[in-house]
């Protein structure tokens, strides 16, 4: 985050996210490697709003509070996955719906965030392509993320595993 004007304006997007009981439980869920999904999603909000943030020089509409808010709530799915089983098998096609659907119970997301979370994962699922910029950025940014902390993880054993999130 580059200054305080940013850090606010990002505070007043994600502060209630970020400090919600059922947004806190991704602390004990793993992403990739070591970071759990609370980290991975911190980290994808923040490059989408920087990019955001550059891209709003060329696209003055584009909806920052969307990318946000759609990044930090992309993969809130609320279960183990790395588990032998359907889910594991599943997971990559399947989280996209399951975290918007989430998201909208929790949170009464908007339509555009919903549709942000429900494609952040093409081309995996190449049958849903982001359908606004705010989209594209999210799944550009959990992309990138996503590369960087599966390098810094390598062979790194993980410790958090919580039994409860995992049924
Ligand atoms: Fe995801
Ligand atoms: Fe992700």
């Amino acid at each position: 985050m580059d200054n305080i004007k940013n850090i606010e304006l990002f505070s007043a997007y994600a502060g209630d996210i970020i400090n919600h009981e059922s947004f806190l439980r991704g602390k004990h869920i793993f992403s990739h490697g070591t970071i759990t999904i609370y980290e991975h999603s911190i980290n994808v909000a923040m490059l989408a709003f920087r990019i955001a943030e550059k891209q709003t020089i060329k696209h003055p509409a584009l909806d920052i509070r969307c990318v946000v808010r759609a990044a930090l709530l992309h993969d809130f799915f609320l279960y183990e996955w790395h588990i032998p089983g359907w889910r594991y098998v599943m997971h990559g096609w399947a989280h996209p719906s399951i975290a918007a659907n989430k998201a909208r119970e929790v949170f009464g997301i908007t339509d555009k965030e919903y549709s942000c979370i429900r494609t952040h994962m093409w081309p995996w699922t190449f049958w849903r392509l982001p359908r606004c910029r705010e989209g594209w950025i999210i799944s550009w940014a959990d992309k990138l993320v996503a590369l960087k902390e599966a390098a810094l993880c390598r062979g790194k054993r993980r410790k958090l595993y919580d039994p409860i999130l995992s049924t």
